[in-house]
């Protein structure tokens, strides 16, 4: 017998829970469906995010950055650490409860708002405009039906020919946020964010970190003066950061990899790791959705095809998250999840794309919304640019942490912000008043008036506006 629903939705990730949590919130009877398990075979629901991304690396680079203050950062506020040991395991474990801690407050979520929830493989069975009905795969196997369908089945991390992953030697980000000794030597191929998130996490614990980028430019989508800058700071922290690479053939032997590889000038290399991570991209998760079998169209990629408002071509069914076209990113995910439900409740859902904000929680952190100067630059779009560096902040001099700058860039005759870049301290945090200045379609000149608290970063952010019109006060 099938249990049915309103709404159904395959993939307990970010798009995936949160759409589930909205729908149920619009008076829909709601289930979702998801196939992670935990080391014990029972559920883990939160889909990549928590388990083997967001959640787990932000746990391991706060860890590793109390380790390397505890190094050396703390000697200039006066205290002296002696005997500084480090004890992986604890680390890893505690990394591991944060991540059970998110496991299970979904699950808390889930009862609290009567949503179903089935642990299993979500797969098509048939259906059409009056209703789907999808199997589920797991310990036992279900048969659920529901008018609705959302599908928010996520990601994989993208191998590179050759050198499929062991998850030993040739590590995922997987294996990359469960590596148990420091390597001496860690090879990173790929310098996008979870190259250079994991890179610093092991480089923080001791390893010698090599990172091999294919592109002859760092952080190409960043706005190229905070990239500039934010090389030059992750290369005086050690992070050998490789440009313009050809990575030939990879080869695991027992207890190392060694990667060929030409150089920037074409020269032939040669380089051995104690562990390699692989981190050029994902791609998108359809396997055992049984797409085909009801004929949901996947475009040339590989995503599911949709529309802006993300839907499919099958009537009633969406998709949300890593799954469907834009940036992979969790909080992206959320947002399509949440106006997906929305707009099946027939409300206006919305997701502002111009407005999704970008953080690498390197240290520095990196971040930014809207457009880099490059970009405003090729669409031809004239405008000011204001800068305001942390080392003239007083909060960054107290933090002892003064690396960076925030960065504005406004439309050079109306004066509203077409995007906000930092590189510094706390900029993931310090991003969200650009984001709410942008959604509100505010002028640099708003944010110049608007009072700071005395001594904060967030005066960094002030000052950059002012500087748009050249009017910094504190440089
Ligand atoms: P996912 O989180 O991938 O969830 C999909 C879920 O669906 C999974 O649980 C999967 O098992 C399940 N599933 C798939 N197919 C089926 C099926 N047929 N039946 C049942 N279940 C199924 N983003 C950020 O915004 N900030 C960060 O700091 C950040 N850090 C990251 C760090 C790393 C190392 C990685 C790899 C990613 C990071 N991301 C980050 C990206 C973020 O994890 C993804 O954008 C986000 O998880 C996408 O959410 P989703 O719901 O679309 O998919
Ligand atoms: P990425 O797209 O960020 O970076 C991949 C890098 O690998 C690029 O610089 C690319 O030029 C390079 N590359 C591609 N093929 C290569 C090759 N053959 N040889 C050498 N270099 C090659 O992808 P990444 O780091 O795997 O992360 C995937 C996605 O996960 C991110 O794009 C992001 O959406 C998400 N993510 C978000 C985080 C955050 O928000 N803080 C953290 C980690 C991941």
């Amino acid at each position: 017998m099938s249990k049915n629903f309103d709404v159904v939705v395959i993939g307990g990730g970010p798009g995936g829970y949160i759409a589930a949590i909205r729908a149920a919130q619009l008076g829909f009877s709601t289930a979702c469906i998801d196939e992670w398990k935990n080391e014990k075979g029972g559920p883990a629901p939160g889909g990549t995010c928590t388990n083997v991304g967001c959640i787990p690396s932000k746990a391991l680079l706060q860890s590793s950055e109390h380790y390397e203050h505890a190094g050396h950062a703390f000697k200039d506020h006066g205290i002296d650490v002696k005997g500084l040991s480090l004890n992986l395991p604890q680390m890893l474990g505690r990394k591991n409860t944060v991540v059970k801690q998110n496991n299970d407050g979904i699950l808390y979520l889930f009862k609290k708002n009567k949503v179903t929830f089935f642990h299993g493989r979500g797969s098509f069975v048939k259906g059409d405009a009056n209703g789907y009905e999808i199997k589920v795969a797991g310990a036992t196997e279900e048969s659920v039906t529901a008018k609705h369908i959302i599908v928010a089945t996520g990601s994989n991390a993208r191998a590179l020919p050759g050198a499929p992953f062991d998850e030993e030697l040739i590590l995922s980000n997987t294996g990359a946020l469960a590596i148990t000794e420091v390597p001496k030597k860690l090879g990173v191929i790929g310098a996008g964010v979870i190259g250079l998130e994991m890179g610093s996490v092991w480089r923080r614990l001791g390893a010698e970190v090599t990172v091999l980028e294919a592109l002859p430019t760092f952080l190409g989508a960043v706005d190229e003066q905070i990239a500039k800058e934010a090389h030059k700071l992750l290369v005086k922290q050690g992070l050998a950061i490789n440009l313009g690479v050809k990575i030939g053939e990879i080869k695991a032997g027992k207890k190392d990899v060694t990667v060929e590889y030409a150089d920037d000038k074409g020269n032939a290399q040669k380089a051995v790791f104690d562990k390699l991570i692989i981190s050029i991209g994902r791609t998108p998760n359809t396997n055992g959705l049984n797409a085909e079998g009801v004929g949901l169209k996947l475009d040339e990629r590989g995503f599911i095809a949709v529309d802006g408002d993300c839907k499919t071509n099958l009537p009633n069914v969406w998709a949300v998250g890593d799954v469907v076209r834009g940036p992979m990113l969790a909080h992206k995910a959320e947002e399509e999840g949440v106006a997906v439900a929305e707009r099946i409740a027939g409300q206006h859902g919305h997701v502002n794309f111009n407005t999704i904000p970008w953080v690498i929680y390197t240290s520095p952190e990196i971040s930014w919304v809207g457009k880099t100067e490059q970009q405003l630059k090729a669409e031809g779009i004239a405008y000011k640019a204001g800068t305001f560096p942390f080392l003239a902040n007083g909060r960054a001099r107290a933090l002892g942490d003064t690396s960076g700058m925030v960065k504005f860039l406004a439309d050079a005759k109306t004066d509203e912000i077409l995007g906000v870049h930092i590189v510094g301290p706390m900029a993931s945090e310090l991003i969200s008043e650009a984001v709410v200045a942008m959604e509100f379609r505010a002028s640099a000149e708003d944010i110049a008036r608007i009072c700071h608290a005395h001594p904060s970063l967030s005066e960094a952010t002030k000052e950059a506006a002012l500087a748009v019109d050249k009017r910094a006060l504190n440089f």
